[in-house]
């Protein structure tokens, strides 16, 4: 399989009651989801009432705020988000409030909703709940690059020392404050030019161990192949900091790749706004972060979740 093979075609829109969806402006692998504004309003009035809290201790209270958005959009809705992520042409897509509200419940709501008709999230050993917010500042003294605003946060899947599918991940920006450069920067595997190279490579499929580092809460370490099948279609599972190679070679195999993903063509930039997020299939798309100009009151505050599939 090369990159250049790969037959562009548009994606295809989808409407219904009360949502578009269309091919992202700026990137031909993304859709962007725009929600009616009254949609919207009408979402965040009825899950008023309910508190963080609640979602955070009653795990049923999540997917009835999935069911709240679901009502208020025809019954394809869920479906065609699974089918976006499962999507090999795609595989993401970006959505957002609309400023509608600044309130950064409202924000958990809504993520927690989306990520609810995706699937089910993984426990988060970080924060010890199903979901984490992060900000970054413009010091750090964490042990891993996630929050380090002047440093690249090189391409990376989620879920890499952990024993448990991570097939899509959700990232929303909750707050930001003078913080210039910082987008995310992301690379669907099919658009590497050098895969064929890395894939086909003896190391492609060697069990490399992974480990967390202490601020992630997970103890054990994990075995994981660079590249696998899913669906029929080859995957990659890699972060530069969290994989221990054991010779020099394989030191080089993974320092090699990293370069040739962070230098390549395919890699996009993407900006999200405030109230935004973006869900991406974690097993083909690739994402990591650039570094920031130097700022003493930068602040971005971002929310994530990362899951499987159910359904
Ligand atoms: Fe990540």
């Amino acid at each position: 399989m090369c990159a250049m093979e790969i037959k562009k075609e548009s994606l295809p829109t989808f409407t219904g009651e009360g949502y578009r969806i269309q091919a992202h402006s700026d990137h031909e692998h993304l859709y962007n989801i725009e929600l009616e504004e009254h949609v919207i309003d009408r979402f965040l009035e009825e899950v008023q009432d309910i508190t963080d809290e609640k979602l955070e201790y009653i795990p049923y209270q999540r997917l009835m705020v999935a069911h709240t958005l679901l009502e208020l959009l025809d019954e394809n809705f869920g479906k065609t988000i699974r089918h976006i992520l499962n999507d090999r042409a795609s595989g993401g897509f970006t959505i957002g409030l609309r400023n509608r509200t600044t309130d950064a419940q409202d924000y958990v709501k809504f993520s927690t909703a989306l990520s609810h008709l995706a699937g089910i999230p993984n426990f988060d050993a970080m924060s010890k709940k199903y979901y984490a917010r992060f900000s970054v500042k413009h010091t750090d003294d964490s042990d891993s690059y996630l929050r380090q605003a002047y440093r690249r946060f090189t391409l990376h899947t989620d879920g890499t020392y952990v024993d448990e599918p991570t097939d899509w991940l959700l990232m929303m920006k909750m707050e930001e404050e003078n913080a210039v450069g910082g987008s995310s920067r992301l690379l669907h595997l099919d658009e590497w030019e050098d895969f064929d190279y890395y894939y086909n490579h003896p190391l492609a499929s060697y069990p490399f161990t992974y480990k967390a580092p202490a601020s992630k809460n997970v103890s054990e370490d994990v075995q994981r192949k660079t590249f696998y099948e899913w669906n029929n279609k080859p995957c990659i599972c890699f972060i530069d900091q969290f994989v221990y190679p054991e010779t020099i070679k394989q030191a080089q195999y993974l320092k090699e790749l990293s370069h040739s993903m962070e230098e390549s063509s395919g890699l996009i930039e993407l900006e999200l706004p405030i109230g935004d997020l973006v869900m991406l299939n974690n097993r083909f798309w690739l994402h990591g972060r650039d570094g920031f100009e130097k700022n003493p009151d930068l602040h971005r505050e971002l929310l994530r979740q990362r899951g499987r599939f159910v359904q």
